[in-house]
């Protein structure tokens, strides 16, 4: 429905160049892959039509593997490479104010890393340029490390074999953080990381969620302006989920820290952040609030009605279930406004209770998908 161009709801302007922490300018990239070529057979096999010679190679082929044997076809493969460019990012461009806490969402193989491994200086992009926090990721990648935090889901930077904080105390000399900075962050994500405990556990003996913990409070050793996070909440039972979340609200709120996160969580990202960025097929689709996401899917509500035991009939709502004179509802209020609605449920027979609430942003998203697939 807006594949083609991205959707940007309050836009945002921006002053100067200082003000931002992310400025993201028509970045491309590409990656070249070398892969095995498909034989005419292995082709044919996928499209479900063969010829009686396909037929014929492919029951021999059977008959060959049976013995362990790899037909002459297949032996010829395993030495055919063919390279395909795949353009992970296309053309996307957004900003980041310094102080905001933004979502960075979209389906499996979207971009969504690849786009944190350029700001963070692991990758370069292919055409179009990048600036973080005033500085070239590419060109001053040692100085913006002084001031960027990156956590990545399946990377740890805890060294496997010594405890947390020896760890700690490495990046403390390494990074040659000043006593005082260290002291004060080390209490800090202590405290409210709850890492009191595994601080003198191997790195290799945590669990995910411990560890995911240790890592956060590692990076944030250095009093970084900007952390990347990519999916730090995964894998995290509900308390752990709750602890980070409640954690990095707080340091974007109390110590101006400039977050960019991704997950495939939507409700944890809509309550972390102020702003979403959705990516897919690695092209920017949407870039404003969640109520403005809710919107574009149509302004989905779900509502339960209480009655006296009659399943209430309300023209334009959709019956999703009920029992026991409890029924649930779905209304898109773009089509049907809400002054329209109490009218008719104030107008309806034997209905003792109404509950109102914004459909889940996971269904919201759900629908985008199901649509961009
Ligand atoms: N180093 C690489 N070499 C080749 N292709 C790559 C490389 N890294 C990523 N890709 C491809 O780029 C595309 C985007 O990958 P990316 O890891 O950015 O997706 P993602 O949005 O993070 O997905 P997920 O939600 O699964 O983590 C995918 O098609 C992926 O296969
Ligand atoms: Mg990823």
């Amino acid at each position: 429905m807006f594949q083609a161009d991205i959707v940007r709801e309050d836009a945002p302007s921006f002053q100067g160049e200082g003000q931002l922490a992310i400025k993201v300018d028509s970045v491309s990239k590409s990656f070249t892959r070398w892969q095995r070529k498909e034989d005419a057979s292995e082709k044919a096999d996928r499209s479900g039509k063969k010829s009686a010679v396909e037929e014929e190679s492919s029951s021999e082929k059977k008959a060959l593997r049976k013995k362990g044997i790899l037909g002459k076809v297949e032996f010829k493969s395993i030495f055919r490479q063919e390279k395909k460019t795949l353009t992970a990012l296309d053309n996307v461009s957004f900003q980041v104010r310094r102080g905001e806490f933004v979502a960075y969402a979209g389906p499996n193989g979207a971009g969504k890393s690849t786009t944190m491994k350029l700001l963070s200086g692991m990758l370069q992009p292919t055409t179009g340029a990048i600036s973080v926090l005033g500085m070239s990721p590419e060109k001053d990648r040692i100085a913006l490390m002084k001031k960027l935090g990156v956590l990545f889901e399946n990377r740890t930077e805890l060294w496997w074999d010594h405890p947390v904080i020896q760890s700690f105390e490495w990046k403390k000399v390494v990074w040659d953080i000043p006593d005082a900075v260290y002291r004060r962050n080390l209490d800090m994500v202590t405290e409210l990381l709850d890492i009191g405990e595994i601080r003198n556990t191997f790195a290799r003996e945590l669990s995910l969620g411990q560890r995911m913990r240790a890592d956060l409070a590692m990076m944030l050793l250095h009093s970084p302006e900007l952390i990347l996070l990519d999916e730090p909440t995964l894998g995290l039972d509900v308390v752990a989920k709750r602890q980070m979340i409640e954690f990095l609200k707080r340091i974007n709120r109390e110590e101006g820290v400039t977050i960019l996160v991704t997950s495939h969580d939507m409700d944890d990202l809509e309550e972390m952040a102020q702003r979403i960025l959705m990516i897919s097929g690695g092209k920017l689709v949407y870039d404003g609030s969640f109520d403005g996401l809710r919107e574009i899917t149509g302004n989905l509500t779900h509502f339960t009605v209480t009655t006296d035991g009659g399943q209430p009939e309300l023209e334009g709502c959709k019956l999703l279930g009920g029992k026991n004179g409890v029924f649930e509802f779905e209304v898109d209020l773009s089509c049907c406004p809400m002054k329209g609605l109490l009218k008719r449920l104030s107008q309806a027979d034997g209905i003792m209770d109404v509950e109102i609430w914004k459909a889940p942003i996971e269904q919201v998203i759900a629908q985008l998908y199901r649509e961009w697939r």
